[in-house]
This record gives structure tokens, C-alpha cells and sequence, in this order.
């Protein structure tokens, strides 16, 4: 472990003395982010507006995927630096086997699990007995229903990762995530020990696919039985030795705190919920909040900071996720940015849509 980044116990994990606290929106939120969330909202949601003084020069693609360029590309994008290892990213241990009416079916691990996701309004495609041999259900009204809901570990991308069913329906990972893995690696290989950033950090896999490629990573999360869980997410994956800096606490708060401290990083990864709740009750709403975070974390980037913001917020547009980057960041001629839409697609053809992204590499 690096000298100042050691984990630290349960409790205020903030080194410098910041509120530590566990509060609502994480594992039990009734109203939980991602795809529970995408429900309740049925207008477009826009990000509150900033200052629009960077011009984009052209865009090419289409709805589904939007590169949206400054030119000229300056970024070499590889991979042939070692300096962040790649690891195997084909593990079979999580598959979308299908979706529809509302719902989806995973094969994760040794277990079927069929949960909701609004988002699926059309009819499956596999028969009604592919469905019904399902272990486990969530349903909103009965919870979970079936056989077995104590933890188990699934493999993925050379990670061991607990799943536990929870209340609110999750099970403690968001699969859709892990396309995103190899971008994160292969971007980040032109930083020497990179430092990175993972905000709403949740129970840890993509935390872990980056301490496992090598990089410093500071996990943020409001939840404290979300850190402990990442925590024994990365006993499990053999990683609790690597400089993980392990954070309970309000995202905002932290990073206006590591402003203050003179703390850089050089990437972030930020996966902020629809609805959540901040120290003290106060509430968090992505719409609102976003410009502010986005600038705070701006403020402690590097000029060649790799970003990856996602969020799972019904009526989203990729491209104002990507104008949120742009106003905040206010990036270098050159710049790339994709915006685009985040999609899993199951092995029975449905293509299950869960939410919106938009990263770059900002200089
Ligand atoms: C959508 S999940 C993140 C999923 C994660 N990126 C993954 O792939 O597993 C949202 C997380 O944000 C956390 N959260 C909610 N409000 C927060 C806040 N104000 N500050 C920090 N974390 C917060 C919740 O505890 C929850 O773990």
C-alpha cells in the first residue's frame, strides 16, 4: 500500500476529518438510482443550464452513439502502454439473458435472477418457462420471492464480487458498467500512477477494475454499507492491499474538501443516482446538482483528466450529459468527447436500454 493512501476502518474514513456519515439513496432507497429510478420520472429531464462559451465544432453519429469532436484528434488511444494492466475481460460469470414486460433476466453466477426494469416495454422474447425457472424474483409489492437470497460471488473481468439481494431490489452491481472497463485502462495508460476518482462509487467493481490495472483510487459513497461492502468486494477479488482510499461521505462535500487540500486527480469516474440524499438530509437531485459537481471535480483535474460520467435519469440526453462535461471542464482544442447511449444487449436479441454516458479525455 502507498504511503498516505491506506484504507481506513468504517467510520470517518475522510483522513482530513469529513462528515462521514450514511444516509439514505444507497442500498435500500425505495426509490433507488438506475433502473427503479428510471420509472418515476415522465418528463425529459434537462441539466440546470451554464454558460455555453465553448464551441463545438462538428458531430458525427447518430442518437444511439455521438462522438462529438474538437478537432483535430490528439489522442492516441492504443492501448500499448503497460503501465495500466489489462486484465481478462471475458469471464462468463454475469449474462442478460433476456428482457420484457418491465422486467429482466440474469444468469448471475450459478443463479437466475428475473428484477424489474421499466425500461423494457416490450414483450420478452424467451418463453414463459425460461422465465419461470428463475431462482430468485424481486417484485416492488412482494420483494423477494423464490429460493435462496443469501450473498453469493460471481466472477467478473477477473474480479470476485459479492451479490446480495437487497430490499430495494438491487443486488450490488450494475453490469452495464463493465463495457466501460477497457476505455477506463486504456485511457488512463499514458498517466504514470494514475490517481482516480470514483464518486458514487457504490459496492466497488469498477473501483476494483482500476486498482487491479494499477491505478490509486479514491472510492466515494454516502452509503457506509455500501463501503463495507466494497471493502469485502476487494478481500474477495485479492486486491484489499492495493492504495485504495476508502471514503464515506457526500460526494460534493468531499471533492470541495480535496479542492481546498490542493488534491489532483487524473481520472474520474462519476455514476451520480437520479435522487439521493446529502449529509444531513439534504436532498440530492441530478438535474440540479450536476453543474456543481461537475465543476468541483474540474477544479481538482488534471489538464489530461479521463472522465466517464454515466447516469440512469429517464428523458436524459446523452448530449446535455456531454454539454454538463463541457461547461465544467472546459476542455482543449482537440478534445474528444462520446456521448451515447448505454445499452446491454441479452443473449435473446432484446437490447435493454439503462441510461446515458459521455467521457473524454480533457487535454
Ligand atoms: C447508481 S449507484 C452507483 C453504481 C456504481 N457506479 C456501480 O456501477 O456499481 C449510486 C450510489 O450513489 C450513492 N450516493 C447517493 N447519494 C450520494 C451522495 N450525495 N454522495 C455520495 N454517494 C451518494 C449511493 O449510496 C449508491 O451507492
Amino acid at each position: 500500500m502507498l504511503p498516505g493512501l491506506g484504507a481506513v476502518d468504517g467510520g470517518a474514513t475522510d483522513p482530513a476529518g469529513g462528515a462521514a456519515e450514511a444516509f439514505a439513496g444507497g442500498l435500500d432507497d425505495p426509490a433507488p438510482p438506475g433502473v427503479q429510478a428510471t420509472a418515476r420520472a415522465a418528463a425529459p429531464t434537462r441539466i440546470r443550464p451554464r454558460r455555453r462559451d465553448v464551441a463545438r465544432c462538428f458531430m458525427v453519429g447518430d442518437t444511439h452513439s455521438r462522438l462529438i469532436r474538437f478537432l483535430p484528434f490528439i489522442h492516441d488511444q492504443s492501448g500499448d502502454d503497460e503501465r495500466m494492466r489489462p486484465t481478462a475481460t471475458d469471464e462468463p460469470g454475469v449474462e442478460l439473458l433476456d428482457a420484457g414486460d418491465g422486467r429482466r433476466l440474469d444468469r448471475l453466477g450459478t443463479r437466475l435472477v428475473d428484477r424489474p426494469a421499466p425500461s423494457a416495454v416490450w414483450p420478452p422474447r424467451l418463453p414463459p418457462s425460461d422465465w419461470a425457472a428463475a431462482d430468485v424474483r424481486f417484485d416492488r409489492d412482494a420483494g423477494w420471492t423464490g429460493g435462496d437470497v443469501t450473498p453469493w460471488t460471481v466472477a467478473v473481468d477477473g474480479l470476485t464480487l459479492e451479490l446480495r439481494p437487497t430490499a430495494a431490489g438491487q443486488i450490488g452491481l450494475f453490469p452495464e458498467h463493465v463495457g466501460f472497463w477497457p476505455w477506463l485502462r486504456v485511457s488512463l495508460a499514458g498517466h504514470a500512477d494514475p490517481s482516480v476518482l470514483h464518486l458514487f462509487a457504490h459496492t466497488g467493481a469498477t473501483t476494483l477494475a482500476l486498482a487491479g490495472a494499477g491505478a490509486r483510487v479514491t472510492h466515494v459513497d454516502a452509503s457506509r454499507p455500501a463501503v463495507a461492502w466494497a471493502r469485502h468486494n476487494a478481500e474477495l477479488s485479492g486486491l484489499a492491499d492495493r492504495p485504495i482510499r476508502w471514503i464515506v461521505d457526500d460526494a460534493q462535500a468531499f471533492i470541495e474538501r480535496e479542492g481546498r487540500r490542493g488534491r489532483l486527480y487524473d481520472g474520474f469516474v462519476i455514476d451520480p443516482p437520479s435522487y439521493g440524499h446529502g449529509p444531513r438530509g439534504t436532498r440530492w437531485e441530478l438535474a440540479e446538482a450536476l453543474p456543481d459537481l461537475l465543476d468541483a471535480c474540474a477544479a481538482v483535474a488534471t489538464v489530461d483528466a479521463v472522465v466517464l460520467l454515466t447516469a440512469h435519469t429517464t428523458g436524459l440526453d446523452a448530449n446535455d450529459l456531454a454539454d454538463a462535461l463541457i461547461d465544467a471542464f472546459e476542455p482543449a482544442p482537440g478534445i474528444e468527447f462520446i456521448a451515447e447511449s448505454i445499452e446491454e444487449t441479452a443473449r435473446s436479441g432484446a437490447v435493454l436500454p439503462l441510461g446515458v454516458a459521455a467521457r473524454m479525455i480533457r487535454g
